[in-house]
């Protein structure tokens, strides 16, 4: 902290945080203190609730909550100490001056300066596009069916061709030095010369807003079908394209209480102008936890609208439980025949959207869906395989209601006779890491799909996009946009913003390493939740599997804690565990190790479920494949033991 305490206090008494919030929410008294509706999360009915008392706000909807300082903060996404000098100067006090580390200073300083630059150019891009220069560019946006008044609140540019040097220019009149510019990312920097030139040129440009309203950055499209389509502004100190959305500074003012999440800008831009002004989209990059994290505090409810082509379907695949971990609930967008949401808009009307909106496809039902493409339903293994995978996505669900409705629905959809599922369903909930939906999965599923990873989920998205059996070489069609957005191996030059693609072996690997990888977590944390209720089985257990096999990541720490617990006190204790995640998404995640549903009738089966859960965690470990050939006989000659070790209860 760099402000006493005192000064923080006194900042805090001389801004009354019901006037305050109050000048941006409006709020009702109620008993005691003042309700109103949340500004951080959609709702049609109040849960915010502010105490004047306490000088504390909470909602009860989004549990957000904090002081008049992290109001400020996390309305106009303010850093503390920006929130701190907005406050004090609203109230007249003066900060001293001497309290802010020169680092700091020169932190914020940069930051505006940097706000500042990208203002100045929003500038010239938005008066170039009105100008005679702009005139290409004006066609360009008129010829995509964007109105006057859509164009004014999307700030919507243009980059002439002539003068090719206009933004630099324009910022020498303006007074801004080499040095700042060669930081902005709004030019390309010639080392060798010493010179610089603007970056972007003869493109409309997307300026891109956060939620308050300022220009973090540009994406620029060609107008016609030179490569790369777009080019994007690259990451500055003020501009984390993992941490910001297109278009969430105008979608979190929406009155629905759901978000559109789509992949482009053009889409973004023809939703809200058909009126669906809850859309919006991530910078040109994949959806990472950081995008989910932030949608999560406007909303618990996202509708999936990516594209329908093979990497968007994929794209959404990984967007899905990526999600569900920020704990939101996502639907998904039908789109078919159409490519993306701007496409089915001009082709159709804002109604048909609006009714696919409404029937948005449940996203577990799209999984399934996506899932069925990989198997052949007229071989009977390969049949067998779909729906265990399917009873095994089923068996997570964590009420009977949840279970017993998808089962019915499943079972409409794909003309499955309902004992049978239900049969499959309950022997996963039995023994949860059986048959092929987790660690065995890829694997049993035999060379064909290993060897043509590739061309098989291609082939099995035709529905969507192309012919079914027509297999199309990876590499028949150079579209970065359609791959974009998706795992696929490409990514962009921050330099020159070409799409560059890594080695598709790489790419392959890694795309059938997750649904592995899911399996083997399901696998470890199921054998931390034996150990926390058998804990008689830690002698046993520790001889074959140390927390070291348990991977990386959450589950791994949650088995140092577990096993540092056995060691000393013999069994585990919930609370104290919990009590090493200060995170609450953590803490729910570890949580659920301990209220992991186990339907095993008899001691015996139980017993085998134990057994078969630790031997696949021990080929699970990431020592389970040694380079030394002694190593690797022995751990074989382990797995075998273990596949008949006595477990007692
Ligand atoms: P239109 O073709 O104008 O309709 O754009 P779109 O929004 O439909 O684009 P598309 O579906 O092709 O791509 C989706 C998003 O991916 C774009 O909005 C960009 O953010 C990003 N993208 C597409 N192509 C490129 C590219 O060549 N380079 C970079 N960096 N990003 C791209
Ligand atoms: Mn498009």
């Amino acid at each position: 902290m760099y402000y006493s305490e005192e000064i923080l206090d006194q900042v805090c008494m001389a801004n009354d945080i019901v006037d305050v919030i109050g000048q941006n929410v409006q709020l009702k008294r109620a008993g005691s203190n003042y309700v109103g509706l949340c500004p951080f999360h959609n709702e049609k009915t109040p849960s915010f609730s502010v105490s004047r008392q306490k000088q504390m706000y909470y909602c009860f909807g989004c549990h957000r909550g904090g002081n008049v300082i992290t109001f400020v903060e996390e309305y106009h996404n303010m850093t503390f100490l920006e929130a701190v000098g907005f406050l004090a100067q609203r109230a007249g006090i003066l900060l001293p001056e001497k309290e802010i580390s020169a680092a700091e200073k020169r932190g914020m300083s940069e930051r505006a300066e940097l706000l500042d630059v990208n203002r100045l150019a929003g500038i010239y891009y938005y008066c170039s596009l009105r100008s005679p220069a702009g005139k290409t560019g004006m066609e360009y946006f008129i010829s995509r069916g964007l109105s006057e008044e859509t164009m004014k609140a999307f700030a919507l540019g243009y980059a002439p061709k002539t003068p090719s040097d206009g933004l630099y220019r324009y910022m020498k009149s303006k007074g801004i030095s080499d040095d700042l510019l060669r930081r902005s990312g709004l030019m390309n920097v010639d080392e060798k010369r010493g010179t610089m030139y603007d970056k972007f040129w003869n493109r409309v440009i997307f300026p891109i807003l956060d939620p308050s309203n300022r220009i973090i950055g540009f994406g620029g499209r060609v107008m016609g079908d030179a490569k790369p389509k777009y080019l994007n502004s690259p990451e500055t100190k003020i501009f984390d394209k993992s941490r910001n959305l297109y278009a969430l500074n105008l979608a979190r003012r929406t009155r629905e209480d759901y978000l559109v999440l789509c992949e482009g800008y053009m889409d973004v831009i023809s939703m809200h102008q058909a009126g669906f002004t809850n859309a919006v989209a991530s910078l040109g990059t994949s959806l990472t936890p950081g995008h989910c994290s932030l949608l999560s505090r406007y909303t618990r409810r996202i509708v999936l609208s990516y594209d329908s082509d093979r990497a968007g379907v994929a794209a959404a695949m990984r967007a899905i439980p990526m999600l569900r971990k920020a704990g939101i609930t996502p639907k998904i967008l039908r789109l078919d025949p159409y490519k993306d949401p701007d496409e089915l808009i001009l082709s159709l009307g804002q109604d048909a959207m609006k009714e696919r909106l409404e029937n948005a496809q449940n996203a577990l039902m799209f999984e399934i869906e996506v899932t069925r493409r990989e198997y052949d339903l007229n071989d009977p293994d390969s049949k067998t395989r779909f729906f265990e995978n399917t009873a095994g996505r089923i068996a997570e669900l964590e009420t009977e209601m949840e279970r017993q409705n998808y089962i019915d629905a499943v079972c409409r959809e794909y003309l499955v006779e309902r004992g049978q599922l239900q049969e499959l369903v309950t022997r996963r909930l039995v023994n949860p890491s059986a048959g092929d939906y987790g660690s065995g999965g890829m694997r049993a599923m035999g060379t064909a799909l290993r060897q043509n990873d590739f061309s098989s989920s291609r082939s099995g998205f035709g529905r969507m996009e192309m012919d079914e059996g027509e297999i199309p070489s990876p590499d028949a069609e150079y579209d970065p946009a359609a791959l974009y957005g998706y795992d696929s191996g490409f990514y962009e030059d921050e330099e020159t913003g070409e799409m560059l693609q890594a080695p598709p072996t790489a790419t392959r690997k890694r795309r059938s390493s997750t649904v592995r990888e899911q399996g083997e977590d399901i696998s470890r944390r199921l054998l931390l939740n034996y150990l926390c209720r058998y804990p008689g089985i830690f002698g046993l257990v520790k001889q074959y599997v140390g927390p070291e096999d348990f991977g990386g990541g959450l589950t791994a720490q949650a088995a140092r804690v577990i096993y540092g617990q056995l060691e000393k006190k013999g069994k585990v204790e919930e609370a104290s565990v919990l009590s090493h995640f200060p995170e609450a998404q953590d803490q729910m995640q570890i949580a659920g190790i301990f209220h992991t549903l186990d339907q095993a009738s008899t001691g015996k089966e139980r017993e085998k479920a134990v057994r078969e859960t630790l031997v696949k965690v021990f080929a699970a470990s990431p020592a389970a494949s040694p380079a030394d050939l002694g190593k690797a006989i022995l751990r074989k000659k382990q797995e075998a033991e273990l596949r008949s070790v006595r477990i007692t209860l």
